[in-house]
């Protein structure tokens, strides 16, 4: 790093509750998974099995110098029947949350990252209007439960992704390929963005955001139809996404992941950089231009995950440096990002992928890799320098 990050930057690291914790046995995605779906044939379960391990996380947390942890609370497991909140699990993110805030983490909690109870999933998820009114009764009871351990709320994780995946591409649950379907379910994910955060702010001043993934673009060339494809590209990756809740989020969260190079009405990664081992190619420069980009919208902006597949840690220290070294040149350019999120603390469930894919700076069993020891000086010295 060129320069230090800003003295209260926020370095951690993100999970999500049904990608580690393991036990989700009410949520529409484990139901799917027993089907044998996954690329491996594995479920969720146990997974890392942080339901029962959440303070050794805390622990891996510590040991590597982050003062920050996003993670996710499991609605399925909240509410494993309609109405009905389970105090038992309301009590045990109550600890999580609590054991945090003693270690001086700053805690980011989002609410719905991809996964919904089997109840509602039966009523036809976010394609049903009433999910709006569903997500806020349990958005409302979770932020009136935690707001004093809780500092950053996320109300859902990559609204665009969950609509691709699940409702245009049907390789995620519900398997729909239904366009009037998936423009409902936006609809529906916006007002409930809308109505959480309208509940919420009546009963906590901590910030209220939104997390979403973003991709950069590159022309390929300076044609015509290269133009009009660039736009069209941002267009539908992220402006219709960001500028209905811009008004009603108090901060912007980005996943970058991937950059694409738009060639007429083609497009294709990058062919000049090394490639993840989920094949996208490795192109950080393209986090500073994400920033930049939606530095438009005026809003704080959490890099809320940016991580790489890569089973034998061989890229992952660069990746992370150069991570940062991209928000540093863009909080300079003038952009106001507030912190760092690497995905993820730990080798988990990759959704479809099962466990073949490993994100990692720990194993599934938590051994320690050079890139959560190299992280971790990282911000040793940015703390000290
Ligand atoms: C999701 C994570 C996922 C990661 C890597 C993100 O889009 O939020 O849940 O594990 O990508 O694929």
């Amino acid at each position: 790093m060129h320069q230090k990050l800003p003295k209260n930057f926020l370095f951690g690291s993100a999970t999500s509750a049904h990608q580690i914790e393991g036990g989700n046995f009410d949520s529409d995605w484990y139901a799917w998974e027993k089907k044998g779906l996954t690329a491996d044939k594995y479920t969720s379960h146990p997974a890392a099995n942080s339901w029962n391990l959440w303070q050794k996380d805390i622990e891996l947390l510590k040991e590597t110098n982050q003062n920050a942890y996003r993670l996710s609370i499991e609605w399925a497991k909240i509410e494993p029947e309609e109405g009905n909140f389970s105090q038992e699990a309301i009590e045990h993110y109550r600890k999580i949350f609590e054991v945090l805030k003693k270690s001086n983490i700053t805690v980011m909690a989002t609410l719905h990252h991809f996964t919904i109870p089997l109840w509602l999933a039966k009523k036809g998820g976010f394609a049903n209007k009433k999910s709006i009114s569903y997500f806020t009764r349990y958005a409302l009871k979770m932020i009136g439960e935690y707001k004093n351990l809780v500092d950053l709320w996320a109300t859902f994780n990559e609204p665009k992704v969950l609509i691709l995946k699940g409702y245009i591409q049907g390789e995620w649950p519900p398997c729909q390929r239904n366009f009037y379907q998936a423009i409902q379910v936006w609809k529906n994910l916006k007002n409930a963005h809308i109505s959480a955060y309208l509940a919420g702010k009546k009963i906590t001043k901590k910030p209220i955001g939104i997390v979403e993934n973003i991709s950069a673009y590159e022309k390929a060339n300076n044609s015509v139809l290269t133009n009009l494809a660039v736009r069209i590209a941002r267009f539908f990756d992220t402006t219709i996404f960001i500028k209905p809740i811009i008004k009603y989020s108090d901060f912007l969260g980005i996943n970058y992941y991937m950059k694409f190079i738009i060639d007429g009405f083609g497009h294709y990664m990058p062919k000049n950089a090394p490639k993840n081992d989920f094949g996208w190619s490795i192109n950080q420069e393209g986090l500073h231009q994400v920033i930049m980009e939606n530095s438009i919208y005026a809003k704080p902006i959490y890099i809320t995950e940016n991580g790489i597949a890569d089973n034998k840690d061989k890229f992952r220290s660069q990746f992370i440096a150069d991570a940062l070294t991209n928000i540093q040149k863009a909080i300079a350019d003038g952009a106001d990002v507030r912190g760092y999120f690497y995905w993820s603390l730990l080798d988990n469930f990759e959704w479809a992928a099962g466990y073949s894919q490993k994100f990692g700076l720990f194993t599934i069993d938590r051994k320690i890799k050079q890139s959560a020891k190299d992280y971790a000086e990282l911000i040793k010295k940015s703390k000290t320098d």
